[in-house]
């Protein structure tokens, strides 16, 4: 398990909990102690090992802001078994590009998208508070591997982030993550509101063209958006998710680096693959960068 973030520590500690052996690679390979509040409310502790720098890496999550998975693997690459297998976690696409090349034949990238709500709740107690928020669910799919059964690893992700379905094509799972995500994330983080706010007829015709012009976009690069579900699906988004701050917003109140460049960064960069104009989401990423972020 790579870093110790809310969505990896979430994994690590339900894991541990299931009595498997998980280590943490971290930035200083310390011991860390966590203090675990699970979605019923009660609370458990755990403690992980780092992993020793001279043995192998077999599997890892890495489940890391999207800019720093490239180079999160360079990091881990001399310590990758031939057959390492990868899993990949992150909001935003853009990364795999990159990432691809810097691996060996046998050696396997997988991708994981999840819906669970995870957060370390801020304080300088020793250890990290983790807050497991919200109950979801997680898609797994192989990006580079051989053949592509279900892997072994998949029922500890089950286990940690289920209930998991495994698709033997993940990218129009990342699509439509990618479409849900750049309609909600710089928009809140931009007038800085929860995402039941969007819901307000004043953020319609916005949402309206930012999702007409993802379409032309998606059907493009080979990934067709049903709009009127996907219109749908935002708008259930929207209500089942109306008193969170999006991540874009949690990570722009709290000054840290935001997403944007794999989420509405990603589609512009796409978009001009295809000399396609998306006037709705050049402009607000035009005002997103105006305000910092
Ligand atoms: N949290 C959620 O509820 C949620 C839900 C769905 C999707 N996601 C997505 O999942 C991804 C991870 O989210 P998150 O909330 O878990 O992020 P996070 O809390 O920021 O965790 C990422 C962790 O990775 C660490 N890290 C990065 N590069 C590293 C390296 N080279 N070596 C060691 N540690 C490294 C970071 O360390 P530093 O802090 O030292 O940089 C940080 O602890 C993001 O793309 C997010 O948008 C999150």
């Amino acid at each position: 398990m790579v870093g110790q973030g809310a969505i990896g520590l979430l994994t690590a500690c339900q894991l541990q909990q299931q009595g498997a052996k998980v280590r943490l690679w971290l930035r200083q390979p310390v011991s860390l102690a966590v203090h675990f509040r699970t979605l019923d409310g009660n609370s458990r502790h755990h403690r992980f090992e780092p992993w020793p720098t001279d043995q192998p890496i077999h599997t890892a999550l890495i489940a890391v802001k999207a800019y720093d998975a490239l180079s999160c693997i360079q990091q881990l690459q001399p310590l990758l078994a031939e057959d390492a297998c990868l899993i990949l976690s992150h909001n935003g696409l853009g990364t795999l590009e990159t990432i691809q090349p810097l691996l060996k034949p046998k050696q396997q990238l997988w991708f994981l998208t999840t819906t669970h709500g995870a957060y370390i709740e801020p304080g300088n107690q020793a250890g990290r508070q983790l807050v497991h928020s919200g109950a979801g669910s997680s898609v797994l799919g192989a990006i580079q591997a051989e053949s592509h059964p279900i892997p072994t690893f998949a029922n500890a992700l089950n286990t940690a982030l289920g209930p998991l379905q495994s698709v033997t094509d993940i990218l129009p799972y990342l699509w439509r993550k990618l479409l849900i995500n750049c309609l909600i994330n710089p928009l809140t983080a931009l007038h800085q509101v929860q995402n039941g706010e969007l819901a307000r007829p004043c953020f319609a015709a916005e949402l309206t063209q930012l999702l007409n012009e993802f379409c032309l976009l998606a059907e493009l690069a080979g990934y067709p958006q049903d709009k009127a579900a996907a219109w749908q699906q935002l708008q259930q988004v929207i209500t089942s998710t109306a008193r969170n701050r999006s991540s874009m917003l949690q990570d722009r109140l709290a000054g840290r680096r935001t997403e944007l460049e794999y989420i509405t960064g990603f589609v512009l960069r796409e978009a001009k693959r295809f000399e396609l104009r998306l006037p709705g989401h050049e402009q607000l990423y035009q005002l997103c960068q105006d305000a910092g972020f």
